[in-house]
C-alpha cells in the first residue's frame, strides 16, 4: 500500500495495550508534503515496513512486488478486532425484541424460558451443517464492515454434544473464511433446565471441560478462553470462580461476563485470578476498576448491549483514568443483532464519551488484548500480520463519524496483504 494521506498505527513501540492517557495518543502517521506513507507486507502475511513513501523507494525495488494498492487521498487502521461475540446459534428472537419494546426486562424474559434458553432448543436441534452456513455468512458480514479477528464464544448448548458441536464449526470456518477467530468455551452461559447452579457448573468442570480438553489434545480443537456468565440467578461468584478456575488449570485464558445487571463484586474475582479480559461491567465498583488496573485485566465494554436493553453506561472514563485497557465488542447474539464495529465505535463515542481515538484503540490493540493475541494484532507494527482497512476519506475518523455509513467508508478489507 502505497501514498497514503494517514496511516494510523494505534501503537508503534510494542505496546502489548494502551492504558489511561495512552489510549488518547494514538500514534498517526501523517503524509507530509507530496510524501505519502507506505505499508509494506510480506509474502509471509507480515508487515515488513512501515514509513514515508520515498524512504521505502529507497529500501525496495517495485519489480519485487506481486501487487500494489494505490491509496492516494486515502486513510489506512489496522484491522478492526471485535472483542466479544456469541455467533454460532440458529433461531432468531426478533419476536423478543418487540417483548422488550413493550417494557419486559431481559431477565425477566430469561425466566420466563425465553432468552438464551430459547436459543439452546434451537442450536441443539439445528446440525453442524446449517449452524456452519450461517456463522460463515456473519463472518463475511463482520469482515466487510472491517473485522479481520474476532472472538467467539460458544454457550448455546450447555450439554457436552452441543457445546462440541459448536467449536468444532468455529473451527471448520476458521479454514473456510479469511478472518481470524479466538474461540472461547462458555458451557456456562446460563444454566440448563432441570439442573441446579451448582450441578451445571459440576457438569461444565467435569464433562465439558474434560471432553474439550481430549479435542484439544488431539489437535482436533483449538480453544484460547474460558467464559462464564457470572449474574445474579445464573452463576454466582464462588461458582464462577472454580469453572474459571478449571479452565485456567488447562490453560485457557480467563475472559468471562461480569457486572452487568447487578453488581457481584465479580471484578474483584477476576482481578485474583488474573483475568485477561471481564465483559460488560456496567455495575463495577470503584474497588473492581482498582482490582483490574492492578491486574491487567481488559475492560470488553459492549455499546449495543446496553443501548438496546436500556441499561446504564458502564463507567468508562473511570476505567480509563484508574488505569485499565478498555475495549470493544459487538456482543453479536440473538439479543444485540450488530455485526459491525464501527457503528459500535461511534456509540461508544457518543453514549459511553469516548474520544474517537479512544474508540479505535478499544476497538484494535485493546480488544486483540482481550484474547490475548496483542502481540500479533491490533496495530500496524512490523512483524505483526498485515491487516488493515483503506477508508475512503481525508481523514480515519469517518470510520466512525459516518454513522452506518461503513460500506462506502471502507473502501478495502486486507487481510495478511491480501485484498478480502
Ligand atoms: O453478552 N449476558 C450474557 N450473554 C449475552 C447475551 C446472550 C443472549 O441473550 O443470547 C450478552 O449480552
Ligand atoms: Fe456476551
Amino acid at each position: 500500500v502505497h501514498s497514503a494521506r494517514q496511516v494510523v498505527l494505534v501503537a508503534s513501540k510494542g505496546e502489548r495495550f494502551l492504558k489511561g492517557e495512552d489510549m488518547k495518543h494514538i500514534a498517526v502517521l501523517e503524509k507530509d508534503g507530496a510524501n505519502g506513507v507506505s505499508i509494506i507486507v510480506g509474502r509471509d502475511g507480515l508487515i515488513h515496513a512501515v514509513g514515508y513513501d520515498a524512504d521505502i523507494q529507497k529500501k525496495y525495488c517495485d519489480a519485487e512486488f506481486d501487487r500494489s494498492l494505490d491509496a492516494s487521498g486515502m486513510c489506512i487502521v489496522p484491522g478492526l478486532v471485535d472483542g466479544h461475540t456469541h455467533p454460532v446459534w440458529a433461531g432468531d428472537r426478533v419476536h423478543e425484541f418487540a417483548m422488550k419494546l413493550a417494557g419486559a426486562t431481559y431477565m425477566e424474559v430469561h425466566a420466563a424460558g425465553g432468552g438464551i434458553n430459547f436459543t439452546v432448543d434451537h442450536t441443539r436441534k439445528a446440525s453442524e451443517d446449517q449452524l456452519l452456513k450461517d456463522f460463515e455468512e456473519r463472518l463475511r458480514r463482520m469482515l466487510r464492515c472491517g473485522t479481520t479477528l474476532v472472538e467467539c464464544k460458544s454457550g448455546y448448548g450447555l450439554d457436552v454434544e452441543t457445546e462440541v458441536k459448536m467449536l468444532k464449526v468455529m473451527e471448520k470456518a476458521k479454514k473456510i473464511v479469511p478472518i481470524d477467530i479466538s474461540s472461547t468455551f462458555c458451557g456456562a452461559h446460563s444454566v440448563p433446565k432441570g439442573k441446579t447452579a451448582d450441578e451445571a457448573a459440576d457438569d461444565v468442570i467435569n464433562v465439558q471441560l474434560s471432553s474439550i480438553k481430549a479435542l484439544m489434545d488431539s489437535g482436533e480443537l483449538g480453544v484460547d478462553s474460558i467464559d462464564v456468565f457470572c449474574e445474579k440467578g445464573v452463576y454466582d461468584v464462588e461458582q464462577t470462580r472454580r469453572i474459571l478456575q478449571a479452565g485456567k488449570d488447562m490453560g485457557l485464558l480467563i475472559n468471562f461476563h461480569g457486572e452487568e445487571l447487578n453488581y457481584l463484586g465479580s471484578a474483584q474475582m477476576g482481578a485474583e485470578l488474573s483475568a485477561t479480559a471481564i465483559s460488560h461491567l456496567e455495575e463495577v465498583s470503584d474497588e473492581g476498576i482498582a482490582a483490574m488496573a492492578t491486574s491487567n485485566t481488559v475492560a470488553v465494554v459492549l455499546p449495543t448491549t446496553a443501548y438496546i436493553l436500556r441499561l446504564r453506561a458502564p463507567p468508562v472514563r473511570k476505567m480509563i483514568d484508574g488505569g485499565v485497557p478498555v475495549a470493544l465488542g459487538t456482543d453479536f447474539n440473538p439479543n444485540a443483532f450488530c455485526l459491525s464495529m464501527p457503528l459500535v465505535m461511534h456509540l461508544a463515542c457518543v453514549n459511553f464519551r469516548m474520544t474517537m481515538n479512544e474508540a479505535l484503540c478499544a476497538a484494535t490493540l485493546n480488544a486483540a488484548a482481550s484474547v490475548g493475541k496483542s502481540n500479533s494484532h491490533g496495530s500496524i507494527e512490523v512483524g505483526k500480520v498485515g491487516d488493515m482497512l483503506v477508508i475512503n476519506a481525508p481523514r480515519w475518523e469517518h470510520l466512525i463519524y459516518q454513522l452506518g455509513g461503513q460500506d462506502h467508508v471502507i473502501k478495502h478489507v486486507i487481510r495478511r496483504g491480501d485484498v478480502v
